[in-house]
């Protein structure tokens, strides 16, 4: 496997990121997750410009990564992979310093690795057919979730503890509130109205998200990005989660209760359907 580092293309095996690297002393760092269909490569401009927005928030020395997408191109197509499905793994620290809390200065390079690895969607697929199991979990977070940073402590205890009660994802849960998953965002059908949580510091403004949003425009699916209560979830006729391995996927049962009677909605299905095909444009 070819993967990319700091300008040069090598084998995925022989890339090594020294010990001051930031990323690794203080997950100063972010990253993206990128799906590439075959043929098609979906909303690389969208992902870096949330990269670009979470390096300004930081500071990083470079605030536009647009640079990368050829370098994604060029990674698919050494690693033979055009005619595939894959994910793109781009991450970006604040670069090499010795260890203190603040920027160092002058400010060092970035550190820019971008991997390319197959995916297999036959999992998933079923997953969003038959729907998911989901729990919910108080919301740990920090106060800057709009940034993907790689400092996922809590989003990885919180999935763990969706496996180990034998669920897929974990939705968290602030001041009463459904905010999001673990690696996706939260939408309920509420009167055929489809129900997300606002932009915000404390979720994620999710490429998928903003797609299905559209969607729904499209399909004259009423939308409110509006805050879903706990204490109104059982009203809920469908609940969903988006992501980029994800897409459109429903949740059957949240906290071991059935959504409606356990099968995916009619909603969700319409959104699946329109999601297929907006993948080929
Ligand atoms: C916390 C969180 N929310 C939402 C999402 C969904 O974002 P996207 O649709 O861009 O994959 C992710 C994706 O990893 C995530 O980690």
């Amino acid at each position: 496997m070819i993967a990319y580092l700091n300008g040069r293309f090598m084998p995925k095996k022989d890339i090594c990121i020294p010990v001051d690297d930031r990323g690794f002393l203080f997950s100063d760092s972010l990253y993206e997750v990128i799906r590439y269909y075959p043929g098609h490569l979906f909303r690389p401009d969208a992902h870096i410009r949330r990269l670009n927005h979470g390096a300004g928030h930081l500071a990083l020395s470079c605030t536009d990564f647009s640079c990368l997408i050829p370098v994604v191109r060029d990674l698919i197509r050494r690693n033979d992979m055009a005619s595939r499905d894959a994910l793109v793994y781009i991450h970006v620290t604040r670069g090499c310093a010795p260890r203190n809390h603040p920027f160092p200065s002058p400010a060092p390079d970035p550190t820019i690795y971008v991997c390319v690895t197959p995916f297999d969607p036959g999992a998933r697929e079923h997953r969003r057919k038959t729907g998911i199991q989901a729990i919910t979990v108080p919301d740990i977070r920090w106060a800057r979730c709009d940034m993907k940073t790689t400092g996922l402590t809590a989003n990885v205890l919180a999935n763990q503890q969706a496996v180990e009660n034998n669920a897929d994802e974990a939705i968290f849960v602030r001041d009463g509130v459904l905010m999001e998953g673990t690696h996706s965002n939260f939408m309920a059908v509420f009167d055929n109205t489809v129900i997300t949580a606002p932009l915000s510091n404390y979720i994620l403004g999710g490429i998928t998200r903003e797609t299905v949003l559209d969607l729904c425009r499209d399909l004259g699916i009423r939308t409110a990005e509006s805050p879903i209560y706990t204490s109104r979830i059982h009203l809920a006729s469908e609940l969903i989660v988006t992501g980029t391995t994800l897409e459109v996927t429903p949740i059957v049962t949240l906290d071991g209760r059935p959504v409606r009677n356990g099968s995916p909605g009619p909603t969700t299905r319409a959104l699946q359907a329109a999601f297929k095909k907006r993948i080929l444009f």
